[in-house]
This record gives structure tokens, sequence and C-alpha cells, in this order.
């Protein structure tokens, strides 16, 4: 079976650095173009890898050689260009977050459904091992009570696409959507936001950071913390009634990283739980490869990806704003 050939559009640090690896690694997915706004930019990246090169995204969308369009644009340009890409006919992998409002992602979502091409969101961090190696270690933590995220950066170059309002920024879309879909992903899609608070920063006019408190139908709170402000942190952990779990490095461990559990029994003595290492890039484009073979995506992504875009809509709604 031929491989899924796809184009990459935004020579961005994301693609450079993890997407175009993973692609050359896995069989069932072969690059064939990379586009920048910047010829030179484009040439060079796509030198690395073999590819050709195109000065315009439009250009790749002319194209008669392509199956899929992967897009690591900023967040506010997924929309426009996901949906000038299923209108050509391709399939699409769009980076994370899909779109930056509930109605864009629904909409993008019944045009790819209508036109039987799959579109879906590279949230990588689910599709590694070791969340469903944790699913199976939740059942010796007794009754859930409790489960707390947390993804924190130190601040970005002044120039980041993340502080640009126009473009999408913003700590909520870049690194609290990570801690949400954590949440959903282990607690069920049927959380509700509590409480909510969102520091704004009056001079680049984006949240850097926030705090939100759901509440699954059960009675389990989730806390999340995000943030482009703050010291790195990228972990969760669930609490039950018999114990806790403990994961480290949850949402971005490198390819060959042996990942540890920390389980705390009741009585406070901790065990180290070696978990499978994962290359979650390469996993979510096995993933994209089957779901375009199938002619769609899997229902469960489709309905993940809704659920995240309304819990993300309804903690916006919910949210106190702190000015800084
Ligand atoms: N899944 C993950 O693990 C992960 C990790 C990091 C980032 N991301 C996501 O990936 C996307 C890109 O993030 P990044 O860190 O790679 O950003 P980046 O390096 O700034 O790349 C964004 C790219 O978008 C293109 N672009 C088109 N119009 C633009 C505009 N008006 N201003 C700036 N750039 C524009 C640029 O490509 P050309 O100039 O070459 O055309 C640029 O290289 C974001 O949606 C982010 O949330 C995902």
């Amino acid at each position: 079976m031929r491989p899924i050939r796809m184009a990459v559009l935004g020579a961005a640090d994301i693609a450079r650095r993890r997407m175009l690896p993973a692609m050359a690694s896995v069989p069932e997915i072969e690059p064939v173009v990379v586009a920048s706004r910047d010829p030179d930019r484009a040439a060079a990246l796509a030198g690395e890898y073999g590819l050709g090169a195109e000065r315009s995204y439009e250009a790749v969308l002319r194209r008669d050689d392509l199956d899929a369009v992967y897009l690591p644009l900023p967040n506010a340009l997924h929309f426009p260009w996901a949906e000038r890409a299923l209108e050509a006919g391709l399939h699409v992998l769009v980076e994370k977050p899909l779109t930056t409002s509930r109605d864009h992602t629904a909409r993008l979502q019944l045009l790819a459904g209508g036109r039987g091409l799959v579109l879906m969101e590279a949230m990588m961090f689910v599709c590694h091992r070791q969340h469903e190696q944790v699913r199976a270690l939740m059942a010796g933590l007794g009754t859930p009570l409790a489960f707390a995220a947390a993804f924190t950066v130190p601040p970005r170059p002044g120039a980041d696409i993340r502080y640009r309002p126009d473009l999408g920024g913003g700590a909520l879309l870049d690194t609290g959507v990570y801690p949400l879909r954590a949440a959903q992903h282990l607690l069920g899609p049927d959380l509700r936001v509590a409480a909510a608070v969102l520091r704004h920063d009056r001079a680049l006019g984006v949240d850097v950071g926030g705090e939100a408190l759901l509440l699954s139908p059960d009675g389990v709170t989730a806390h999340l913390e995000f943030g482009l402000d703050r010291p790195y942190r990228c972990r969760y952990e669930i609490s039950g009634t018999a114990g806790r779990l403990l994961l480290d490095r949850a949402f971005t461990p490198p390819p060959g990283l042996a990942p540890t559990a920390l389980l705390t029994d009741p009585a406070g003595a901790v065990t180290k739980l070696p978990l499978a290492a994962d290359d979650q890039f390469a996993a979510l484009l096995r993933r994209f490869a089957r779901a375009v073979r199938a002619g769609r995506a899997p229902a469960e992504d489709v309905e993940a990806s809704l659920a995240q875009a309304r819990l993300l809509h309804d903690l916006r709604e919910a949210a106190r704003r702190v000015t800084v």
C-alpha cells in the first residue's frame, strides 16, 4: 500500500523539531513538499529532507500529487487554511488547538465529514502509550477524587506567535489545552467548569497564564494550571481513596524517554513504576494514516476535539480576568 503523501504548510519550529523527523520515520507517511511564505526558509527546511519547496500555501493546494496537509500555523490561521485544504479535497492534520473557537471547530468537522475527508487535531500526547498504562493503574487508586494537571513554560521571546492576539495567542490556547485535554481523556468528556481565572497581560493583549477548576458528573475535581509566565511544569496527578499517581513530563516526553509514574499508597510510601517509552508524534502519524485509509477520523477523536473546544469556550466565558 502506498504511503499518504503530505505537505507541510509553514516552516514552523514544531515541524522542524518534531513533525518532519517523525514523518521521515513513519513508513505510512511520505512528506512531499514544504511551503513557506519565505522561499529561502522553504528551500532550507525542504532541503534537509530532500523534499520539494513551494513559496506559497496556495501553490500547495493547487498540486495534484498530495493526499493530505499538515498545518503547523499560528492558531488563528488553522481554521481558514484547514477550510481551504478540505475544500481542495485534501485530508488535514492541524496543530492544536484545532481552531480558536467552538463554532469554527464544529464547522470544520461538519465540512470534513460531509466530504468524506479526515480532519484530525495534532494532540500527540494522548497517542503515547503511557496514558493507557495510567488508565489501567487508576483501577488500583480506589474511587477517584481529584485530578491536577499543569503545563507551564517560562516567558518566550517577544515576537513569539503566542503573544499575538490577532494570531490566536495566549496561554490557554497554547498550554492550557494540554491539562484540559488530559482531564477529559482520563475523567471523561462531560466535565463542567466550576471556576476559572485568566491572567490577562494588558500590554500584550493575551492571557499569559491561568487556572481552572472542573467538575465531573460524579463529583471528581480537576485543577488545571497553565502559563507562559512561570517555570516549566508538565505533569498530572490523580488522587483516589486508595492512592495517588503522579506522571511527570506527561505532555511532551521526547521519543525514547522511558517515563516513570510515582505511586503513593495511603500511608505515604512511594513506588517508582517504569512505563513504556514511545514516540507520540510517530504514533499520531500512524493513527492519521490509518484514518485516511479508512476514509474517516475515529469517532472518538472527532468527539474529543469537539468536547475540548466546548470546554475551552465555557472556560473563557466563565473566567474572571485578572489584569497584569
Ligand atoms: N503538538 C505540539 O506538541 C506542539 C508544540 C508546539 C507548537 N504547536 C502548535 O504548532 C503551531 C505552530 O507553533 P510553532 O511553535 O511551531 O510556531 P512558529 O515556529 O512561529 O511557526 C508558525 C509558522 O506559521 C507560519 N505563519 C503563517 N502566517 C504567519 C504569521 N502571520 N505570523 C507568523 N507565522 C506565520 C510561519 O511559516 P512560514 O513563514 O514559513 O510560512 C511560521 O513558521 C501552533 O498552533 C502551536 O500551538 C504544537
